[in-house]
């Protein structure tokens, strides 16, 4: 049912873990499987992703989604990192079952999330980056969240 990448991924899943005083943070969570992606970019002055870790509360194939998206963006631009969608990361995958699909999803937008807080930090704006729609913001899990 999954790739040799995805099983790769997912037991052996790359840059885990957090990036202190990280230049952007994304939370995102998918309400109705209760799946929650979180990303930091450390990014330098000029643009380039120079580091990237997630975490990441959900299934195995959102942890093989997010270990795969952090090694993409990784060494590229802000903008280069636009481009790494979930299509993208499936496609560095070789594929995912389709109900596992919206798992991507969750990578595109964790990656989003992050680099509309790093552009909100440094009052940039990012050609072609939308608010991301599920973002939770740091320090607000505990309250409410409407859905
Ligand atoms: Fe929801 Fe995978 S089942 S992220």
């Amino acid at each position: 049912m999954y790739s040799e990448k995805v099983m790769d991924h997912f037991e052996h899943p790359r840059n885990v873990g957090e990036i202190e005083n990280a230049s952007g943070v994304g939370t995102v969570g998918n309400a109705k499987c209760g799946d929650i992606m979180r990303m930091y970019l450390d990014i330098d002055d000029k643009g380039v992703i120079r580091d990237c870790k997630f975490k990441t509360f959900g299934c195995g194939a959102a942890v093989a989604t997010s270990s795969m998206a952090t090694e993409l963006v990784k060494g590229k631009t802000v903008q280069e990192a636009l481009q790494v969608t979930n299509k993208a990361v499936m496609e560095a995958l070789d594929g995912l079952p389709p109900v596992k699909v919206h798992c991507s999803l969750l990578a595109e937008e964790a990656i989003h999330a992050a680099l509309w807080d790093y552009a909100q930090k440094h009052g940039i704006k990012i050609e072609g980056l939308e608010k991301p729609k599920s973002d939770i913001h740091e320090g607000e899990e505990d309250e409410e969240e409407e859905y």
